[in-house]
């Protein structure tokens, strides 16, 4: 958690236009102890937002960009501090000033390891002061983890906000051949063969009768610290009603239709990736996310694999899908907040954290950039 050890100055940011109360209006914008202020305070600093568009802080509830920072080829890794702080940078520049970095705890050897989990908390803990963003973890527990439950837990207690996703990947994977494109993945991450990776798959398959008291335990415990949790990948609409009654309120990634409709009748967030509406489709052959995001089927996007998708895919849902920005701009900051069960922040209203960031709205770039009322970055 950012914990400011001196008092933020308080500043006037001036001229711009705030999305506030669901519009857009020409406003200006009084920051004062970190949190937005309903009054300029007498010696403020001032900030020309003049022409700028003045917007709550994004809240990126699963990002893994900060793998390819750690590892950007395959067996070549760089230090923990080096790739958080690097991740942060590239964070900060997009706009994401809360981060919940999507850590998974995997059986696998390598990057998802216990040990890489466990050495990721550490340096996390170690950075956090340090870092820009208001930077977490969201634990990705693989469900066939199945001995690292109990560390999981002392994880969460030792990283107050975390947040975690239920993650099954071992049942998905194990359909996959050799050669797809998943399992080189996997190999790549594991620095085992694909053929290995296949085995290793299968061999894990065989304890899928340990997975749900697993499953239940971790929930369960998870629930009673006040942990928000989510559900990664979902394949139908009983697995959501399944995951509902552990406590488990957020589908992310659902794998159908038919699965977000489920959670979002049910008065549920569910969360697609940003890039997925960049690029138009899923790469995995899953749900469409803009249509989903533009028809109320999804609710939260995430940056998942590429930090930089999260501050343009509501200009996108804006530029192809007819949507107004004020509606868009919320499943990137209210929506991740209240999933995280954040609530103080996520919306510019008086008394939220002073999380700001201020976009040309012609180039989509970001000019400034304000973390619990501290300037953070800003450009010309
Ligand atoms: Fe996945």
């Amino acid at each position: 958690m950012y914990r400011p050890k001196t008092r933020p100055e308080p500043w006037i940011l001036a001229g711009g236009t705030v999305l506030q109360d669901n519009t857009m209006q020409r406003s200006d914008l009084y920051l004062e102890d970190g949190c937005v202020a309903d009054a300029p305070a007498s010696n403020a600093r001032l900030y020309d937002a003049t022409g700028l568009w003045l917007l709550p802080g994004i809240v990126d509830v699963h990002g893994d960009g900060f793998e390819r920072i750690l590892m950007p080829r395959p067996g070549v890794t760089f230090s923990l501090p080096l790739a958080l702080a690097e991740a942060d940078r590239q964070m900060i520049t997009n706009g994401i000033t809360t981060a919940f970095h999507g850590l998974t705890i995997s059986w696998e050897p390598g990057l998802r390891s216990r040990k890489a989990a466990g050495d990721f908390v550490n340096a996390l803990a170690m950075a956090q002061d340090t870092l820009a963003c208001d930077t977490r973890i969201n634990f990705r527990w693989e469900t066939f983890a199945l001995e690292a439950v109990d560390e999981v837990l002392k994880w969460i207690d030792r990283l107050p906000g975390s947040i975690l996703s239920i993650n099954d990947h071992t049942t998905i994977n194990l359909c996959e051949p050799a050669g797809s494109r998943k399992i080189g993945r996997m190999a790549e991450r594991t620095g085992l063969s694909p053929e290995n990776c296949l085995k290793e798959l299968a061999r894990m398959a065989e304890r899928a009768g340990e997975v749900p008291d697993a499953l239940t335990r971790l929930a369960t415990a998870a629930r009673a610290l006040g942990v928000s949790m989510l559900a990664h990948d979902e394949p139908s609409a009983e697995i959501r009603t399944a995951h509902r009654a552990l406590g488990i309120s957020a589908s992310e990634f659902p794998m159908t239709e038919e699965t977000a409709a489920a959670a979002r009748a049910a008065g549920e967030h569910v969360v697609f990736g940003a890039p997925n509406v960049l690029r138009g489709g899923s790469q995995n052959n899953a749900v469409d996310a803009g249509p989903a995001m533009a028809s109320g089927l999804g609710s939260v996007l995430s940056s998942d694999y590429f930090y930089p998708s999260l501050i343009l895919a509501p200009f996108q849902l804006v530029d192809q899908a007819g949507m107004e920005f004020a509606d868009a701009w919320p499943f990137v900051s209210r929506h991740p907040a209240e999933v995280a069960g954040l609530v103080d922040r996520g919306s510019l209203a008086p008394g939220l954290r002073g999380d700001v960031i201020a976009l040309c709205p012609e180039t989509r770039r970001v000019r400034a950039v304000f973390v619990a009322g501290r300037r953070r970055l800003v450009l010309d």
